[in-house]
């Protein structure tokens, strides 16, 4: 028996959750749950979390594991929330150390001062090639840097969960000009994915409507990304990627909450304690070097 999936869209961040559940067991995976803030006006909403829990609880679904695929820089992941919420053990990519390190030199932050404050709200940090049992399916964890450093992909069943690799096929691949990103690392990750067999489902992280042209999408194929992929389809190389990717990159802006989101995504989405006044408040560093975090 296998999987299926159930995917929840964040239309601010044109983030998609996927959760996955073993079809036999009931258990289930939730891969990138977001929490909601608003950059403009600083209001947060639990409300991607909770269309979540409420959905893992309809379904009598039981939550093994939360894993998010890499630090991200557009919205605060859901991954504490979550937990809270409905139990599970949060995973991420054991680079989150080296990011956290980034970050808090940026930042000055009290509340993650030391490698063992990042990594406490997580569960298990991940490597290439651990196992996660789930019901009676496996999570084959695959590293695939590029867009950042410690990007994982996860493979379950017929389907390789991507993250930022790979967009839908009219809208490319993701940045990779913060966190370490290399677009020579993102071309040998995406080919890596790419070499699986041509019915392989592959689910990505986001979706923006290509421009509000379409609906916005997030399941795909090998075999559609191999002929159809607007920067590394139908047999364009790694130089021609490579360039095209740089190129793009110095003519984006930086999204919204990358300043706000980068301190709380290194604790697995984790707020500050409140300041003497009972607000919540987060640090906004300037002029910071993009290289730097
Ligand atoms: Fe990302």
């Amino acid at each position: 028996m296998g999987i299926d999936v159930h995917t929840f869209h964040d239309v601010r961040s044109g983030t998609a959750t996927h959760v996955v559940s073993c079809r036999t067991s009931g258990s289930c995976v939730v891969i990138d749950p977001v929490f909601d803030l608003d950059p403009k006006s600083g209001r947060t909403s639990r409300a991607p979390v909770d269309a979540v829990v409420e959905f893992i609880q309809a379904e009598n679904l039981r939550l093994e594991w939360i894993l998010d695929t890499h630090v991200h820089h557009d919205h605060v992941s859901g991954a504490i929330a979550l937990r809270e919420a409905v139990g599970g053990r949060i995973g991420i990519g054991r680079l989150v150390i080296e990011v956290g390190a980034a970050v808090r030199d940026v930042y000055a932050l009290p509340d993650a001062a030391t490698d063992e404050a990042v990594v406490d709200p997580f569960d298990r940090l991940l490597d290439e090639g651990d196992r996660l049992p789930f019901g009676e399916q496996t999570i084959e964890v695959w590293a695939t840097p590029g867009h950042t450093v410690d990007h994982l992909s996860y493979r379950i069943g017929n389907a390789i969960f991507v993250g930022d690799t790979l967009f839908m096929p009219d809208s490319g691949t993701a940045r990779c000009d913060f966190h370490r990103g290399d677009a020579r690392r993102l071309y040998a990750s995406i080919h890596r994915i790419l070499a699986e067999p041509e019915e392989t489902r592959l689910f990505v992280c986001h979706d923006y409507g290509a421009d509000g042209s379409r609906p916005p999408a997030w399941e795909t194929t090998v075999g559609a990304q191999r002929t159809d992929n607007i920067h590394v389809g139908d047999g364009c190389g790694e130089e021609a990627f490579v360039a095209l990717r740089r190129e793009r990159d110095e003519g984006l802006d930086m999204p919204a909450l990358l300043l706000a989101s980068l301190p709380l995504n290194i604790v697995a989405g984790r707020f500050p304690s409140p300041a003497a006044n009972g607000r919540v408040i987060l640090a906004m560093p300037l002029d910071v070097p993009g290289h730097a975090i």
